[in-house]
Parts: C-alpha cells; structure tokens; sequence
C-alpha cells in the first residue's frame, strides 16, 4: 500500500529535543568513549547514550505540543490508580522497571526473550511528535522516543500464518496498587493490533518521552503508541508479544464488550456509548477542539480499513 505523507503540516518543535542539543549529546558520548558512559554510576545502558534521540521531522503537528508537566501527571494506569489520573504519578514509586525484557512467542522463526539492553542496541531510536487520543475524550501532542514496532516483528521473522499480535503488560500487584484496589478488572493489561496495523509504518515501540527515558506512569520501560487509535490500544509496560493466527482477545472488551470493539479507530462520528467523540479536551486546561477522523492521520492510515472498521 502507498502511504502519503501529509504535506504543509506546520511544525511546533519548540518542545520536541532540538537536533543541537542532540548533536552535543553525540559529541559528549563520542568524545567520552561509549564504554566509559554507560559504566558512570546511574548511567545504566538504559539511560545514556540514547536520550535525547534525533529527531524525526517527517513526523509533524498541526496543534501545539503538550506541556511536560500536563502529560506525565494526566496519566491513565489503572494498575497503580483505577480512578484519579493526577495521583498515578505519585503511586510509581515502587515499579521496578530495570532490569526488564520481553518475551516473544507464537507464530515466530525466531521466538525468544528479548531484555532492555538488547533491544535498546538493535534498533535505532528516534523522536516523533505524534497526536494522542484517549477515548474519554482528553487529548494531548508528545514528543515520542521509539522505534518502528514493525522492526521488531522484522526482527523475530514472523510466519505467514501470523495475522495479529498480541501484548501482554506487567502482572505485578505487590508493586501496582491499584490491581488489588480494582480486583474485577481482567489483570493482566492485554491489547492486540491485526497485522497490518502493526507493520504500519506510525505503530511504534516507545521508550522515551520528551528526550527522556520514559517515565513510569507514562508506561516505562517500553510501550506501545498507535497514534490513529484510542489511548487504550497502547499498552503500557509490555512484557510478553505473541504472534496469533486469529483475532485476540483485549482487556477492555473483555470487561465490557458493548463498548470497546477490537479495531477502536478514532472516529469523531460514531459516538462511544457514554461520551461523544465529535469533540476533544485537550490537557491541561481542556480546551475543545474538534475531533479528526483517525486522529489526523486519515491520509495515512484510510488506506488499511477500506471503510470497514469497527
Ligand atoms: N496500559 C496499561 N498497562 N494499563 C492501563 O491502564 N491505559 C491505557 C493505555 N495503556 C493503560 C495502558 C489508556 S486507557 C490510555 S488513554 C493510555 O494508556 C494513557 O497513556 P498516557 O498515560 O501515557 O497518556
């Protein structure tokens, strides 16, 4: 399929990492010997040299970029709080997101664990500011650090009998309290994408935010982000990906079929059952501003659902 990229998007990267800060990072790593960096006191090979990555300038907005502040202390995390949004940032404390690694299984030639380490050193890292969508209706635009998640599924060579994927996110009540405050929810976290969907060229595996590591309440170590789709189809602390003949399963669905379908393309037209989607908040203030077809990215990804989506 031929993806377009949209042209004449104007460009706010007043926020996002600027390519001089960057190249000093670059020079300091080179000049420093990459050895010698990653082996300073809390310079784990998770922190330095990756953050701040280049920035990716195909990857533009149209609306301002998010604040900081707003987007690491708005956070929707049920495992460490089922209600408040503000207090997930206050409950992380305890998350234990290093040493991390992620297993792969399934429909695979090559199945396996992959740990932070490894896959920090595979792929290649790089920013993107992309639109954020949750189904609640608030809305954001964040800088983004990660790697297409269709290298990784290139990676592990998946059979052709593969069509979906699935995720599986962090199972760790003694350290996210809000898994024992919210027993009725389906724990573990699990999301799935079709095929197609995840070799999308915008479906990313995060592991930075604003040319930081990610932070925990924004889903640390590694995410997934599907900008065209509801904040729910990106899951959040990933720690097993599985390879799937048939369509699985999704947390949300499972508690409540009636309101979130597989697909949950951003759709300012058809209304969820408790809020309309023609509008969106954008935080920290909750301006609205009108909702776009696949959250903006229409031109790029239409081309997937023919119409036909759920
Ligand atoms: N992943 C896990 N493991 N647990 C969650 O509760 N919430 C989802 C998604 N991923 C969630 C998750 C929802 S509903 C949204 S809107 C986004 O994460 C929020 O991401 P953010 O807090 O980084 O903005």
């Amino acid at each position: 399929m031929l993806i377009r990229i949209p042209e004449g998007w104007e460009i706010p990267e007043r926020d996002a990492t600027p390519e001089s800060v960057y190249m000093n990072r670059r020079e300091i790593v080179r000049a420093a010997g990459l050895a010698a960096v990653s082996s300073i006191a809390g310079y784990g090979a998770t922190t330095a040299p990756y953050y701040p990555a280049k920035v990716n300038a195909k990857y533009k907005l149209d609306v301002p970029v998010t604040e900081e502040w707003a987007a690491t202390g708005y956070n929707n995390y049920y495992e460490f709080h089922p209600t408040d949004k503000q207090a997930v940032k206050d409950r992380v404390g305890k998350f234990v997101t290093e040493p991390w690694s992620i297993k792969v299984s399934g429909l695979v030639n090559k199945p396996g664990t992959w740990d932070m380490d490894k896959i920090l050193a595979t792929f290649t890292l790089e920013e993107r500011l992309y639109r954020f969508r949750c189904v609640e209706r608030w809305a954001m635009a964040v800088p983004w650090t990660g790697f297409p998640l269709g290298d990784l599924v290139k990676a592990v060579e998946t059979k052709g009998e593969a069509k979906f994927i699935r995720f599986e996110t962090a199972n760790l009540p003694a350290q996210m309290p809000g898994m024992k405050e919210a027993p009725v929810y389906p724990w573990p976290y699990y999301e799935g994408l079709r095929m197609d969907e995840a070799m999308h060229p915008l479906a990313m595996l995060v592991t930075g935010l604003y040319g930081k590591k990610l932070p925990k309440q924004n889903g640390a170590p590694i995410r997934v982000i599907v900008p065209w789709k509801y904040g729910y189809k990106s899951p959040k602390s990933i720690v097993k990906i599985e390879f799937l003949a048939k369509e699985p399963g999704t947390f949300w669905n499972k508690l409540n079929s009636s309101e979130y379908g597989f697909y949950s393309n951003v759709n300012p037209k058809k209304p969820h059952p408790r809020w309309s989607q023609a509008i969106e908040q954008v935080i920290p203030n909750m301006e609205r501003r009108k909702t776009l077809m696949y959250n903006g990215y229409e031109e790029w990804v239409a081309g997937l659902y023919n119409g036909k989506e759920d």
